[in-house]
């Protein structure tokens, strides 16, 4: 008799209430893609069986959650739920001071604008595309100093996430400690294929620029998903819990910026926490400039209330095992057939590598964007192109930016699809790559100005 294989996770709750979702055929799907301009962002979501499109604001909340929206104390000002929020921010983040937000841009809006003079650079770990969006609208200037293996899909090391701390410390003598607004430290980095940072890195990140008073802004959005690589590729963490992790890994900056809509299981909210009082008391002033009152930040208080009961369980071990152990679960299938992926399997999606997949498709034939819309076709999946047009056009020169590399992100929602979901996911990528050889690119056909992915229309070549 053959032995079963263990599993290594289960989901930690039992489902209360569901979503219906409808059932479409090949040629239904075909039209809705020809109307949508071959661009998943432009797709009805009501056409789309599985959506992988993203993480952020599509997670299940619990019955524990919906309880609480029904305890929303909405007053204009000192919300129970405010405080309820920063009691919890203070015991898992360990910030001492709250500023919430509607989402996580609007944080890194507020941060941008307080701690960036023009001129200024901002050294992060690769870019997430808000948050460097809002470092240039202050004056700022990137430089990515992230490791080098974060920019190869094959490389196996376990933090790709990490920051090289030989560029950090070039840079900071290149242009004077005076000109660092600040490092931004994402955990885990979005872009590189959700890679986790280590401890060790965070620790000597704060060693290096203690001395020369450079601030360390952590992007705390998939913290928790972090927190749960160092507990298990980290020696000395073995033993720890999330919230032990989570807290020591704060303790190394200075403030995080934050979206709630995704380590947080809520579907709006965010915030920015801080411990130096005058940036809190500036950040408190703005907030009320861009957002609303400081003890609602643009959200209702039963968001607060949500947002508070999300850090409480997503700090749970056994959901962030089952989470990631799903992400994993899909990840493995799909490498066990031979279907090239990005490597190691991050904490919030999994990256399919659009170049080994289609070889025969030029860059300039989107091959990633291709492979998202032939998805789709193939079982009403919505996954997110992360190649040459999320990438966009050069602001001197004009010219398309050429990325290194082309991706597809398929995007795990928490809570949200079983394993029988995620088994139609491989056997639809797993169609799509024995059909690969007949798949012909795409053209653009009308772009848009400003973070052309979303509008951006095509047809096929
Ligand atoms: N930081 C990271 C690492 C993110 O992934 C996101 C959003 C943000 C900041 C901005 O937060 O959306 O609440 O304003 N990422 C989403 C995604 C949109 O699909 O990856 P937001």
């Amino acid at each position: 008799m053959e032995k079963l294989e263990k599993r290594a996770w289960a989901e930690p709750f039992k489902i209360k209430v569901v979503e219906r979702l409808r059932m479409t055929t090949p040629e239904y799907r075909e039209r809705a893609l020809k109307e949508a301009g071959y661009n998943t962002f432009l797709l009805r979501s009501r056409d789309v069986y599985i959506d992988l499109l993203t993480d952020s604001g599509t997670n299940a909340m619990s019955d524990n959650q919906w309880a609480g929206m029904m305890l929303g104390d909405e007053a204009y000002a000192g919300s129970e739920n405010f405080y309820h929020l920063e009691e919890k921010v203070r015991q898992y983040y360990g910030y001492k001071h709250l500023v919430p937000t509607h989402q996580g841009r609007a944080a890194e809006h507020l941060i941008s604008k307080i701690l960036i003079k023009p001129g200024d650079f901002v050294p992060g770990n690769m870019y997430f595309t808000t948050t460097r969006l809002h470092q240039e609208l202050a004056g700022g200037t990137f430089v990515d100093v992230i490791v080098d293996e974060a920019h190869d899909p094959e490389d196996t090391s376990p933090f790709k996430g990490n920051i090289d701390l030989v560029k950090l410390a070039d840079l900071i003598k290149r242009v004077g400690s005076d000109k660092i607004a600040y490092v931004t430290v994402a955990a885990t980095v979005n872009m590189a294929g959700g890679q986790p940072i280590s401890m060790k890195n965070l620790r000597e990140i704060r060693e290096l620029t203690k001395p020369h008073g450079i601030k360390v802004v952590l992007d705390a959005t998939r913290a928790m998903e972090n927190a749960f690589f160092i507990k298990r590729r980290e020696p000395g963490f073995e033993s720890h819990t999330i919230a032990e992790i989570l807290l020591e890994m704060c303790s190394y900056s200075d403030a995080c910026t934050m979206s709630g809509k995704k380590d947080l299981l809520v579907n709006i909210g965010g915030f920015l926490a801080l411990n130096d009082p005058e940036v809190f008391e500036e950040a408190r002033n703005l907030v009320v400039v861009y957002e609303g009152l400081h003890t609602y930040g643009g959200l209702a208080g039963r968001d607060l209330e949500a947002m508070a009961r999300g850090i409480e369980e997503a700090v749970e071990e056994d959901h962030l095992q089952a989470r990631i152990g799903q992400v994993e679960y899909v990840g493995e299938r799909l490498l066990r057939i031979g279907i090239p992926i990005v490597v190691p399997i991050g904490g919030h999606a999994i990256f399919l590598d659009a170049r080994r997949f289609l070889p025969h498709i030029k860059q300039l034939e989107f091959p990633a964007q291709t492979l998202a819309a032939e998805l789709y076709l193939e079982s009403g999946i919505r996954a997110m192109e992360r190649g040459i047009v999320s990438a966009g056009r050069d602001v001197k020169t004009g010219d398309h930016v050429y990325p290194k590399l082309e991706l597809v992100r398929l995007t795990f929602p928490r809570r949200v699809y079983t394993q029988a979901h995620c088994d139609v996911v491989t056997e639809a990528v797993e169609a799509v790559y024995d059909r690969r050889k007949d798949i012909r690119g795409l053209e653009m056909i009308y772009e848009p100005k400003y973070l052309r992915f979303f509008q951006t229309r095509f047809e096929r070549l």
